[in-house]
């Protein structure tokens, strides 16, 4: 997409972003562009996953409007409080932000920033997986930083995001967020975010972290269509109106300081509060390896951020598998 058509489509999200009708001919005028160039931004639009109804006589609208990421706000914010990255990049669209910040960081390395987007074409989750990623329905960031750590040092750095985050947004749903290690955010059983951290270091003493996460926001059953296991967003359970840009500069600004804090620190300190806040603390889980799978309790974390289960051979530590909660065996009881 060239840069022209780029600003005309940002330029009408912010008009459509009110949630009422523009007729075509307005929109048009606006936008110094045909009715039916317009016509080809809406269908743009609408290959993002956005509603767009569009009525004979009265336009084009986005039901329930957007709120749309005000990089301002959120910069604002971050120079404020941050000390480990205060630059925001804001993008309309893009690939993933992962993906981005890894190359911007190549370009023009140094100074910690975070790169957020409304929409991703090819968003990434862990283990090579996709991340579904309509425009405007969640969150897509991702922090770069520098930090004075070697590679073995990181591994506490995930969780303490997961952690952070979980504290964040707790306070906007009543605390029913939970992590599932090592650090997917559930509600119940359905997944609400998760931490994609990418490092990279040529010594021992420096690494390049790249953590993108993903927070479902406001996604409709149809736009998460293609997710396959169980998923939640934040907005059906929030106990408070709350803005999309307060949430996100509240969640970046206590991840600056969670970082802050594990800098300084480590990850110790944390182990026990990891408990707390874990989905499956105390209880009968199942371990998934690629080639086996072990059952036990959970019981706790390593100061390194290993999973510890109670197993009948004992407490055994896991560095990686796929948690779950164990299934019960059903028993017939009838005669
Ligand atoms: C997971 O599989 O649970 C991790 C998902 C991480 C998704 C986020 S969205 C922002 C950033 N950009 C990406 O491409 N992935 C991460």
């Amino acid at each position: 997409m060239s840069k022209k058509t780029q600003l005309r489509l940002e330029k009408l999200l912010g008009l459509l972003a009110d949630g009422k009708f523009h007729s075509g001919q307005s929109l048009a005028e606006q936008l110094e562009i045909s009715r039916t160039a317009v016509w080809k931004l809406i269908q743009k639009i609408q290959q993002w996953q956005v509603t767009v109804y569009s009525i004979r006589g009265r336009g084009y609208q986005i039901p329930g409007g957007l709120e749309l990421l005000d990089k301002q706000v959120i910069e604002r914010a971050l120079v404020e409080n941050n000390e480990l990255f205060k630059q925001v990049i804001s993008l309309t669209s893009i690939d993933s932000t992962s993906s981005y910040l890894s190359e911007d960081w190549q370009a023009n390395p140094g100074k910690g920033r975070v790169c957020v987007a409304e929409h991703q074409t090819a968003g990434r989750g862990r283990k090579g997986r996709q991340w579904i990623s309509p425009f405007g329905a969640n969150f897509y960031f991702s922090i770069g930083l520098e930090l004075p750590l070697g590679l073995s040092a990181l591994g506490g750095v995930s969780l303490v995001v997961g952690m952070s985050l979980c504290d964040t947004l707790n306070q906007y749903v009543g605390g029913k967020i939970r992590i599932k290690w090592p650090n997917d955010l559930l509600i119940g059983e359905k997944k609400l975010a998760g931490i994609l951290v990418e490092a990279s270091g040529e010594t021992n003493d420096v690494s390049f972290l790249n953590i993108g996460v993903g927070v479902n926001w406001s996604m409709e059953a149809a736009q998460g269509d293609a997710i396959d296991q169980p998923w939640t967003n934040l907005k059906s359970h929030l106990t408070q109106a709350i803005s999309r840009n307060e949430i996100l500069s509240s969640v970046l600004v206590n991840l600056d300081c969670a970082l802050q804090r594990f800098l300084a620190n480590g990850f110790s300190p944390l182990t026990e509060s990891w408990s707390s806040q874990s989905a499956f603390y105390n209880r009968e889980v199942e371990i998934h390896l690629p080639n086996q799978t072990i059952t036990g309790k959970e019981v706790g974390i390593e100061p390194n951020g290993a999973l510890k289960i109670e197993t009948s051979k004992g407490i055994e530590i896991f560095h990686s598998g796929e948690v779950s909660l164990r299934k019960r065996k059903l028993v017939n009881t009838e005669a």
